[in-house]
């Protein structure tokens, strides 16, 4: 498996890189990591891993000749395509970009793998690993499985349904070798600092009240990106039949739960009261917010029946401690 991995240096990319490279034996294939390196991309995410083994390449994934290149150079035969503009709040700001990137940019990336791949022995042993997310259903009244109608409420949202229709009619067309991935919130270490479990610790730390739109009582799914890593590697490697799989974490919880939850998760690791602790203060709420993203992922189940995610709850006992 020669494999690259666009948007590598972002956070849920830089988890999926350390799992590729625990998977990969170093003379058995090659991983590149293709990063634009916007503002939300950083090199020192992958500072702790050992940088022989995979190559970096600045490149952006609308650059249809460099990425070309950099598929016959390295002879890619698996392609996990994370990059994308993420930050909602951004996207209701102006969204240009998100069209440009996650729509046009996911365009490129399967356009020139099809011409790649079709030039060179075709689909067979191939694999397109598109990281979708659960906003592409908007609130739905019952769990939404993989068959669900696509209802997305904000822009971020409708930029990656309508590269998940791409991708997807790329696969009916002519057997394009993709797999979508639909996960919900994911946490972690390194998070860009505009994402809300960041931005609450950023609060506490400069004593500052902690902003929480609306009632606070938008609920997210959590899951480990480092859980989520593993699940895409099996993704990736099995013979999967589907072509789109939910993936949801082990815990639920309302946005002022998980700020209360790091309050006293704060107040508890400098040894201070909780009334000590900055308070949250809840502000107007966003446009087009969704309550609740209600994944079923029985079908990730039936592959991997044993998987259990880390809770937030407990990876957030030690947050402070470790960062
Ligand atoms: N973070 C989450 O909770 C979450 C949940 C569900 C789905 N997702 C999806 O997972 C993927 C990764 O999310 P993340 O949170 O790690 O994102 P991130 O914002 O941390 O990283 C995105 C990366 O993509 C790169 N990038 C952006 N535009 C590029 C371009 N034009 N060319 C090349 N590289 C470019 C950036 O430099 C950055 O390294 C995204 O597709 C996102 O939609 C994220």
């Amino acid at each position: 498996m020669n494999l690259c991995i666009t948007g590598g240096a972002g956070f849920i990319g830089s988890y999926f890189l350390e799992q590729a490279l625990k998977e990969i034996e170093e003379a058995s294939g090659k991983i590149i990591v293709y990063d634009a390196l916007t503002y939300a991309g950083e090199t020192d995410r992958l500072n702790h891993l050992d940088s022989d083994r995979f190559i970096f390449i600045r490149g952006d994934i609308n650059d249809r000749m460099l990425f070309r290149e950099t598929l016959e150079k390295y002879e890619i035969s698996h392609i996990v395509h994370f990059a994308a503009e993420t930050h909602v709040d951004r996207s209701i700001q102006g969204d240009s970009i998100f069209l440009k990137t996650n729509v046009e940019g996911t365009w490129s990336v399967v356009t020139t793998a099809a011409e790649y791949w079709t030039a060179n022995g075709g689909y067979t042993g191939k694999k397109f690993l598109h990281i979708s997310t659960d906003e592409v259903y908007g609130v739905t009244t019952a769990p939404a499985d993989e068959n669900t109608a696509l209802s997305p409420s904000n822009p971020y949202a409708a930029s990656k349904a309508a590269a998940d229709q791409y991708v997807l009619m790329r696969r009916r067309f002519d057997g394009f070798p993709a797999v979508v991935a639909r996960s919900s919130n994911n946490f972690g270490f390194r998070q860009h600092p505009e994402k809300l479990i960041p931005k609450i610790a950023h609060c506490l730390e400069g004593n500052h009240p902690i902003p929480i739109y609306g009632d606070g009582k938008q609920k997210r799914c959590w899951l480990y990106a480092k859980d989520y890593a593993e699940i895409l590697w099996a993704l990736l490697t099995r013979n999967v039949s589907e072509s789109v799989y939910n993936v949801r974490g082990s815990q639920n919880l309302e946005n002022g739960q998980l700020a209360e939850l790091m309050r006293n998760a704060y107040a508890k690791s400098k040894g201070i009261s909780l009334e000590k602790v900055s308070p949250i203060l809840f502000v107007e709420d966003r446009k087009g917010h969704d309550r609740f993203y209600n994944i079923d992922h029985s079908r990730l189940k039936s592959i991997l029946p044993d998987f259990e995610g880390v809770k937030i709850e407990t990876f957030l006992r030690n947050y402070f401690n470790k960062q």
